[in-house]
């Protein structure tokens, strides 16, 4: 068999349902539309199945913690009676270190259930040190493909610390520059080791962290005998926001309203080689966070679990500089030093938390481990040796790429909100040239938390725009 791109390319469905053993293809409807939930059900496990698994390997219970000083503190900028009490989910005490075990957790596991020797992931993310730290619980061999350097050799120094990472827990891993040539490497070796693919999107990935949103709902109902007003994820390939709100309605916790949250990079582009050291975020920033929600199937599975807009309620973006500021303030002000992307999230909770009243509740719905390669010390450091101007000024004038602004009080932070029907037009655009029937405006409705009718609109609305 040929290696070529194109073969492999080629052979791309074959690899994938040998990889995972699951036949996407039983799920499909005559249409654009796919029966998601019975894609979920047919995994076999049960939520009560998933916790069981979870804490046989020390995964999830995590504690839920109220952080009244940070409360305090956005009060000071809140109206006379707002300024909601802020509560993390603090995910950094998870094996590995955040909440990407949960969704290993039932990749290995089912990889071991499945007779596989081993299990490859494609990520530079925190999914990597969780698949090789269960992996390596589980006693399966574990490969990570992570897309790390630019053409000058140049690694992003939290994709560095996490390879160190997956070594440490025994992992081989396979570092390669920015391109198209990580799916296919990762198809090669899929082939090659006849391993599992542990995506992040299979069913088994994602419905991991419905324990996350279930854990939330349970325990704050156990605690203030009511569910949150309002949690924040943040968002990037979308399976976080998408595990942790189903986890929310499993436990009866249906009325909180769903923010999604990530790192505003606009103008900077994911696939290029000059921007991919721009940015002081790996995750949790507009670069994936729109593209997977306006267009979930991209993923390295043909039907993905994480479908964000399903769940969203409102998306809101904050900017490098504010997540920088509002890491030290938890620090300081809390005495919890914790990673970068769980900290998106904050800074959005507390911009958001001046918009409710006192009495209500915002949760922060993860936190990740810190280390040196995260640090905001080694980020600011390396966006200035790469020419980026470090500020102090108005958060809101941040051009990613050429300044990262930090605000001079808790004051400036702010967070900015996209429009949902500007998300779910950019989701519809890839339909534009279909003949619809009722039962794929149905399956669009769905996917995008509306009614049959607002798609309908939605899609005349995008065919004015083309004229
Ligand atoms: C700590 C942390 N938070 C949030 C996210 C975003 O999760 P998702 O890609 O499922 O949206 C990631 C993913 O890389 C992460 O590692």
């Amino acid at each position: 068999m040929s290696n070529s791109y194109q073969s492999v390319m080629a052979r791309k469905a074959e690899i994938m349902k040998e990889a995972l053993k699951l036949d996407y293809d039983l799920y499909e409807d005559e249409g654009i539309g796919f029966n998601y939930e019975k894609m979920m059900e047919d995994s076999g496990f049960t939520l009560e199945d998933v916790k069981k698994i979870q804490l046989a390997n020390n995964v999830g219970k995590t504690p839920l913690i109220e952080l009244p000083r940070l409360s305090m503190y956005a009060r000071k900028f809140s109206k006379d009676g707002y300024g909601a009490r802020i509560f993390l989910k603090d995910e950094a005490a998870n094996i590995s270190g955040s909440f990407k075990a949960r969704r290993a957790a039932m990749s290995i596991y089912q990889a071991k259930k499945l007779g596989f020797k081993g299990v490859v992931a494609a990520t530079s993310g925190n999914y990597g040190a969780a698949v090789a730290a269960l992996a390596a619980r589980a006693g399966l061999k574990c490969i990570i493909v992570q897309e790390c350097y630019d053409s000058n050799g140049i690694g992003q120094p939290e994709i560095i610390e996490k390879a160190r990472a997956c070594e440490a827990y025994g992992a081989e891993v396979i570092q390669l520059s920015v391109g198209p040539e990580l799916f296919y490497e990762f198809l090669k070796i899929l082939e090659e080791t006849k391993y599992f693919n542990a995506s992040l999107y299979s069913p088994y990935g994602v419905m991991g962290i419905e324990t996350l949103g279930y854990e939330i709902a349970t325990e704050m109902m156990e605690k203030e005998k009511k569910y949150p007003d309002m949690l924040i994820c943040t968002n990037a390939g979308g399976g976080n926001l998408t595990g942790t709100a189903r986890g929310l309605i499993k436990a009866g916790a249906n009325e909180t309203i769903v923010v999604a949250a990530s790192v505003d990079l606009s103008g900077l582009h994911m696939a290029s080689d000059r921007d991919f050291n721009q940015k002081s975020f790996t995750t949790g920033h507009t670069g994936f966070g729109i593209p997977f929600s306006t267009f979930p199937d991209r993923s390295d599975v043909p039907r993905s679990a994480a479908r964000p807009l399903r769940y969203m309620d409102h998306y809101v973006l904050v900017n490098q500089g504010s997540v920088f500021f509002i890491t030290e303030a938890l620090a300081l002000l809390e005495g919890l030093e914790r990673g970068p992307a769980g900290n998106i999230s904050l800074a959005a909770a507390f911009s958001l938390a001046q918009t409710l009243k006192q009495d209500q509740v915002i949760v922060v719905q993860e936190s990740e481990y810190t280390g040196a390669g995260k640090h905001m010390k080694a980020q600011v450091s390396f966006a200035s040796d790469r020419g980026i101007e470090i500020k102090i000024g108005d958060p809101l004038k941040e051009q990613p790429g050429k300044n990262i602004i930090f605000p001079s009080s808790g004051s400036q932070i702010k967070h900015k909100e996209l429009l949902m029907d500007d998300l779910r037009k950019s989701y519809l655009k890839h339909y534009k040239d279909q003949e619809l029937t009722e039962n794929d405006i149905s399956f669009l409705a769905i996917e995008l938390k509306t009614s049959n009718e607002h798609v309908i609109e939605l899609m005349e609305d995008k065919d004015e725009t083309k004229k």
